[in-house]
């Protein structure tokens, strides 16, 4: 790293169903270019091999309209990032097989990120100056997590979902009433129009910080069979008051464990992560808890909470101004520590 030179970090995220491109330069994000792989709406979930297809269809341009947003060109780049891990392996490997070839090309280092370490870094991409440790409630379609985090490179899990993420409990719901893949924006924008007080359903009661929803989905599918048996449209007649109670429910279940998380703790600085926080019912419900509670708290804006490479980029900041990078051998891992 030269002292004085601006640090230009391109990021790389593919560990799912979205090919993304971002450069940030000292930490502040030029661009962030997102393609989504709208072909999954049809099966009703993501299908691994046409991810892994749509993302080597997408990377070269993706990646081509990230570096002519930013105004710069590939030999400016300081390093490259890519999510590492987790995620579909097959995917995961088209992001990791062009960010070594790229870095391999213009003799630049690699950085390997962990994509639930970025999703918790997201905060700093709005909010450079976020103090340390702050809690983060990371809530995904795979991951339900509250992370301490200490600095941009020393995180723990406090606690994490036993079975389902809050983010399938959304989606499976969804498909319970009949809604499109992925239902959770959808049980938002219904759950806007009813009263999330009118049903309730089963709350789990796990220990200490960890989570668990597969009870919450199989207490929602009985409560609708049986209503179903008394009126065959009775999700047709109160789909916003079921959507409004579904969200009040995963909501509930999400605040009161960071509650805990505060109280044990100490900390007060509070932010939220991952595509679920995009729901306008969480971001009411910390507001809320922030007021009561005093926290000093943190939401990326949206585009930063789904699935992104800003996030990646920024991670890769904070690791390249540690001095953490990875060598040409490295390779992308479905599943991985922390
Ligand atoms: O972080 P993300 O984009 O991808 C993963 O890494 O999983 O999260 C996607 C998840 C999906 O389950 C989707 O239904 C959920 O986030 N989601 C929402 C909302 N927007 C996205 N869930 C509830 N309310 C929303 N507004
Ligand atoms: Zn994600």
């Amino acid at each position: 790293m030269k002292s004085g030179e601006p640090i230009y970090i391109l990021g790389i995220e593919s560990s799912c169903d979205e090919t993304s491109a971002s450069v940030c330069k000292d930490g502040k994000i030029l661009s962030n270019i997102i393609a989504t792989q709208e072909i999954h709406t049809q099966y009703g979930g993501v299908v691994p091999e046409l991810a892994s297809r749509a993302h080597m269809q997408h990377i070269v341009p993706v990646v081509q309209q990230a570096i002519d947003k930013a105004g710069i060109q590939l030999p400016m780049l300081s390093a490259i990032a890519f999510t590492q891990s987790p995620g579909l392996i097959g995917a995961l490997l088209v992001g990791t097989g062009f960010a070594k070839s790229l870095a391999l090309s213009l003799n630049i280092p690699l950085i390997g990120v962990h994509h639930m370490q970025a999703h918790v870094l997201s905060n700093l991409i709005e909010q450079p100056t976020q103090e340390f440790p702050f809690l983060c409630l990371t809530v995904s379609g795979g991951h339900t997590q509250i992370v301490l985090c200490k600095s941009p490179t020393d995180m723990e899990i406090l606690g994490e979902t036993l079975d389902d993420a809050a983010g399938e409990a959304f989606d499976k719901t969804a498909k319970l009433l009949g809604l499109p893949y992925p239902g959770g924006p959808l049980i938002d924008e219904y759950a806007q129009l009813g009263d999330g007080k009118r049903f309730a359903f089963a709350e789990p009661k796990i220990e200490q910080l960890n989570f668990s929803f597969s009870g919450v989905k199989t207490s929602i599918l009985y409560f609708l069979q049986k209503e179903l048996k008394k009126d065959p449209d009775f999700i047709q007649h109160h789909i916003n008051d079921i959507c409004a109670s579904v969200q009040h429910c995963i909501v509930n279940i999400l605040l009161q464990k960071l509650k805990k998380a505060s109280l044990e703790t100490g900390i007060k600085s509070i932010c939220l992560a991952g595509g679920v926080s995009a729901n306008k019912g969480l971001r009411k419900g910390l507001k809320e808890m922030a007021t009561t509670y005093g926290w000093n708290i943190h939401m990326p804006s949206l585009e930063y909470c789904t699935d992104n490479a800003a996030m990646i980029a920024i991670t890769g900041y904070y690791k390249h101004l540690a001095g953490i990078e990875n060598d040409l051998s490295v390779t992308a891992s479905a599943r991985a520590s922390w």
